[in-house]
């Protein structure tokens, strides 16, 4: 069945690595049929959650007034979250954590989406330097009680084209077919 795909892209650089990683599963997704939204977070208006708790009060509505709205709306119709991020740090990019915790938005609404997935690259750090981020996305799927349902992770990569040829990207094609 049709599955209706959000996903979070933390990147700052267009036709990066991680942009070609997530085209990758894009296309995975949509030749099954899923209908895939894709927010560039990183080219949007979005503050930092204030931690004012206005959003449980006001049933959802943050007190700022910024872009994260048209995530969340699209949000709360998706049946599979997924995250799209380079490494920065050991952990996903500022702007895809902004974009993250603003999310608090919803929790206590009642939502469709049930699975979520992971898509990395990273550089000399590799794999082994994304175990801050996969666990907290891994903690996140188990807090929302959404099925985790895949990480790929490309490493070693600097230039915006270093990842073409990788298997990653089979990878990624693969995950958004299947999920
Ligand atoms: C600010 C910044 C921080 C980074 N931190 C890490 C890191 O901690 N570990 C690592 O392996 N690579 C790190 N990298 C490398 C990127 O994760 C890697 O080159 C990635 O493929 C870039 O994705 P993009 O092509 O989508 O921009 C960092 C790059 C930048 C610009």
């Amino acid at each position: 069945m049709s599955k209706n795909i959000v996903i979070l892209f933390g990147s700052p650089r267009i036709d990066g690595n991680t942009d070609k990683l997530t085209a990758a599963f894009i296309e995975g997704a949509e030749s099954a049929g899923n209908a895939v939204t894709m927010f560039r977070v990183a080219d949007m208006a979005i503050g930092g959650c204030r931690g004012c708790h206005h959003c449980f009060v006001e049933k959802g509505v943050c007190i700022q007034k910024d872009d994260m709205p048209l995530i969340l709306d699209a949000l709360r119709k998706a049946d599979i979250m997924v995250m799209a991020s380079p490494l920065y740090f050991f952990g996903v990019t500022a702007q895809l954590k902004l974009a993250v915790d603003r999310t608090f938005a919803l929790l206590s609404e009642e939502r469709p989406t049930k699975r979520a997935a992971l898509l990395m690259t990273a550089g000399r750090g590799g794999v082994e330097a994304c175990e801050g981020a996969v666990a907290m996305y891994n903690r996140m799927c188990r807090h929302s009680n959404w099925d985790a349902a895949g990480v790929v992770i490309a490493g070693g990569l600097q230039g915006k084209d270093d990842i073409l040829g990788r298997p990653e990207l089979e990878q990624a094609r693969a995950l958004g077919r299947e999920i």
